[in-house]
């Protein structure tokens, strides 16, 4: 096949994608595809000649990439692509949209609150004393963790605040769930293997997740088996909810009476080698060019 790897872009995660594209192109061409990979940083897709292209493969994430943005122009242009369509990627990236219908699906996540830059002082403490401390302030819509704080008390509120509204200009205040963190993918409607994190990090931030390398991944677990299962279920549901396809990466966090809720899931999850996909492709068995290559032939279909 003749595929075109999309990564870059000019999101703030933007280095991470031309990692996650390098895996890709690389893997895509150990199964003898012709692959070329395009930053749409540096060239115009929209004006782009397609016809050398069966497939994109879709590596961006963040902002344009990961938000139905280039899911929508690929679709307008017809050409084939990897992953969620446009409206479910759009639905997955905003973090509220996706807590609304995690909600309306009775799939458990955290309780939130909306927040705004304009918003003031007054209303910013009235929405923190309806979550209670303490709570996660995040942008509502980024990745990698980028612009994510945990706020214990209210004098770290306007730090936070700073640091979420740097990427959006909504935001979310949402109950911290004090337990362990988990992450579950899925690749073409199978469910990959169910990983825990162990950050020695307050959380799995973005140094946790792609600079140290003390973070540990674990594939077997010191917990009673139903609890694992509704990790699982729970998972599953999310994706069902938002409607996703090809690879997608639910996050979720297991509080300290083993109840599981759901952050939220990535459309197009990492696969950099720091990254959960990859090592759970490799803990069920499969070579990350077979793997790839399902999801290019799903997208076909
Ligand atoms: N947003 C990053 C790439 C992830 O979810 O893996
Ligand atoms: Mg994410």
């Amino acid at each position: 096949l003749r595929i075109v790897v999309l990564a870059g872009g000019d999101s703030a995660e933007r280095e991470i994608s031309l990692q996650s594209g390098a895996t890709a192109t690389e893997a895509l061409k150990s199964r003898g595809h012709e692959v070329v990979q395009v930053d749409p940083a540096s060239e115009d897709l929209a004006t782009r000649d397609w016809s050398d292209c069966d497939v994109a493969f879709i590596a961006l994430h963040g902002t344009y990439g990961e938000d139905g943005g280039v899911q929508r122009l690929l679709e307008e242009l017809e050409v084939p692509y990897t992953g969620s369509d446009s409206s479910a990627s759009r639905l997955a990236f905003s973090k509220s949209a996706a807590k609304e219908r995690f909600l309306l699906s009775g799939v458990d996540t955290p309780a939130y609150v909306l927040i705004h830059e304009t918003d003031d002082a007054t209303s910013i403490h009235q929405k923190a004393n309806s979550i209670g401390y303490p709570l996660v302030v995040k942008p509502d819509a980024q990745g990698s963790s980028l612009g994510v704080t945990i706020v214990r008390s209210p004098e770290d509120l306007p730090q936070a605040l700073a640091r979420c509204f740097h990427y959006d200009c909504f935001g979310l205040m949402e109950q911290a769930i004090e337990g362990t963190e988990w992450t579950m993918g899925i690749a073409n409607g199978e469910p990959l293997p169910l990983i825990q994190i162990e950050s020695e990090r307050e959380f799995y931030d973005y140094d946790a997740k792609y600079v140290d390398d003390e973070t540990r991944f674990l594939f077997e677990f010191d917990l009673e088996s139903p609890t694992i299962g509704q990790i699982e279920q729970l998972a599953l549901a999310s994706f069902d909810s938002l409607g996703v396809s090809g690879i997608a990466r639910a996050d979720i966090r297991l509080d300290r009476f083993g109840k599981p809720w759901i952050l939220e899931v990535n459309t197009i999850p990492g696969f950099t080698s720091h990254s959960l996909i990859p090592m759970a492709a490799e803990q069920q068995g499969i070579e990350l060019g077979e793997f790839f290559e399902r999801t290019v032939r799903a997208a076909l279909q």
